[in-house]
């Protein structure tokens, strides 16, 4: 067995409210030990258990942090859409257009580069901090294209998500209801061996609200979980239709009606909030304010993907929903940990309590307020998963 000792950690962020009656469950001066994969105890650095130790870490008075949930990322795809982004900031607006043409490039690419090109994607994501990341697929569009995706999807994450209800392809331009008997039929059958969520992009020029009714539906009665993209592009039943079917978690969310946020925060059902993809589109973002004040849970991602957030960098995002979306930076550091792990409805990981998986960064400042204060700066030292050094 191995038994890790990170002690003088100036600053601990738990997520465990029962350390200091706040949501992060903040410890100065802390010490946390690691058995195998597992945390096993947490406190003052003074009162550590230090017997059969086989190693101890100094993290020199820096600050420790759980590892970032990303809840949220479209990862399995070819090429990029730089020109697309190029016209955008000149000017053009963001459509769900510009995702046919990635489909094209990937139902080209072979298998090797599409899983190479995720790898070196998940392995960016871990140097910024990111310790668990759900993948969805959405770029195949064809019965094998997309089973191929979360094949791929499944060697990097436990989290996959079928989005064959991404837009429709091009080859069923003229009969979407044809795409979507596809989809809920031999398209479904094929991703259930690798897909652990099902979503559906429920927005303009994607599917209405009952065609996403009834592709989530199809996936559900096989097992699979609901998630959702929704009121990204324009106000719609999104939300509505989340929170009907208890989805784990509504995503995007930027165009929010007073119904929406009353339902949310009547729900278990998790808001998550992509503002890199508002930075990216220079789009309005989501009013934030309105559902902390509803008692909404909140939680930020990445949405990486080659369209409209190419990012896996989830400081950035922190800084982002700090500097334009007025989170504290104790709402944000939460929203992109503990809020990550609810939207997908995990309780092993996005905290640092005992019993938790040990998953954690360390930082190179004092405090996870840099992470917003000093943007666009690296300050992840070390990043730990399951108990070993990844970075
Ligand atoms: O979450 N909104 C739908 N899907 C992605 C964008 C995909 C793309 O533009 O390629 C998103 O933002
Ligand atoms: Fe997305």
């Amino acid at each position: 067995m191995s038994r890790v000792l990170v002690e003088n950690i100036g600053l601990l962020v738990t997520n465990d409210s029962t350390f200091d009656g706040t949501p992060l469950g903040i410890i100065h001066d802390a010490g946390l030990l690691i058995e195998n994969d597992l945390v096993t105890w947490v406190g003052s650095s003074s009162n550590a258990p230090r017997h059969d130790v086989s190693n101890s870490i100094d993290a020199l008075g820096r600050c420790v942090i759980p590892g970032f949930v990303d809840s949220h990322s479209h990862l399995v795809f070819a090429g990029d859409r730089s020109a697309e982004f190029r016209a955008r900031m000149q000017g053009e607006n963001y459509s769900a257009g510009g995702i046919n043409y990635t489909v094209e490039l990937t139902r080209r690419a072979t298998t090797g580069d599409l899983l190479q090109s995720a790898r070196r994607l998940v392995a960016e994501a871990v140097t910024s901090g990111t310790t668990t990341i759900e993948c969805k697929s959405g770029y195949g569009l064809t019965v094998d294209d997309e089973s191929r995706s979360l094949a791929i999807a499944k060697q990097l994450t436990s989290e996959t998500t079928f989005l064959g209800a991404h837009v429709v392809p091009a080859e069923f331009k003229s009969d979407p209801e044809g795409y979507v008997d596809l989809v809920c039929g031999p398209m479904l059958d094929a991703a259930l061996p690798n897909a652990k969520w099902i979503d559906v992009f429920c927005d303009k020029g994607a599917f209405t609200s009952e065609q996403a009714r009834r592709i989530l539906k199809a996936g559900m009665a096989k097992g699979l979980l609901p998630r959702l993209h929704a009121n990204q592009l324009e106000p719609g039943e999104g939300v509505l239709l989340g929170v009907e079917l208890d989805a784990a978690s509504v995503d995007h969310v930027s165009h929010l009606s007073d119904a929406d946020i009353a339902a949310l925060a009547g729900s278990k059902t998790v808001a998550t909030l992509l503002p890199s993809a508002e930075f990216s589109t220079r789009s309005a973002y989501p009013d934030a304010r309105r559902l902390f004040e509803a008692g909404v849970t909140v939680a930020l991602a990445s949405d990486c993907n080659p369209g409209s957030s190419y990012t896996t960098n989830i400081p950035f995002v922190i800084a982002l929903a700090v500097r334009d979306l007025h989170f504290s930076p104790e709402q944000a550091l939460w929203s992109a940990t503990a809020g990550g792990a609810q939207a997908l409805r995990r309780t092993d990981v996005g905290h640092l309590g005992i019993g938790a998986c040990a998953d954690f960064s360390i930082l190179s400042s004092p405090s996870y307020i840099h992470l917003a204060y000093r943007p666009g700066v690296q300050l992840i030292d070390e990043v730990w998963r399951h108990g070993l050094r990844i970075k």
